[in-house]
């Protein structure tokens, strides 16, 4: 299935009490295994974990080091644009010219990581 779709199955689990913006994503990693992931909301706002980041940790945490795609959709009908934090996660585990698909007016669009997050501060910065 495409990672688009599968993003849409996982924002399903969205759980949005607060904002009511359900965020689903999907990644491949270079081992050619799928993650997905939802946001998870928190009554201490700031303890929210935005969907990406859910399906980024899922696969680090199963030994995962390189992501290759990362599709994320929002129920908004809009582009669901990763916030900063979760560019800059994704920085560290996705090249730089790793893809972001967006669905822009019901067609995915891709992305170059580069291009969401020129100049980032990533491990060979220091
Ligand atoms: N959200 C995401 O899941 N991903 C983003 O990149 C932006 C924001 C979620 C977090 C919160 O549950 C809701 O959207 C509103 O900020």
């Amino acid at each position: 299935m495409e990672l688009i779709e599968l993003a849409k199955q996982a924002m399903k689990q969205a759980y949005a009490p607060y904002s009511h913006f359900k965020v689903g994503a999907a990644l491949i990693t270079d081992t050619g295994h799928i993650y997905t992931g939802c946001n998870i909301e928190n009554a201490s706002y700031g303890a929210t974990n935005c969907a990406e980041r859910t399906a980024i940790f899922k696969a680090i945490s199963e030994g995962e080091r390189h992501i290759k795609k990362i599709a994320i959709v929002s129920d908004a009908g809009k582009p669901a644009a990763p916030c900063g934090i979760c560019r800059q996660v994704l920085s560290e585990f996705m090249d730089s010219d790793g893809i972001v698909i967006l669905e822009i007016e019901n067609k995915p669009k891709e992305f170059y990581l580069k291009d969401l997050l020129p100049y980032c501060f990533c491990s060979d910065s220091m």
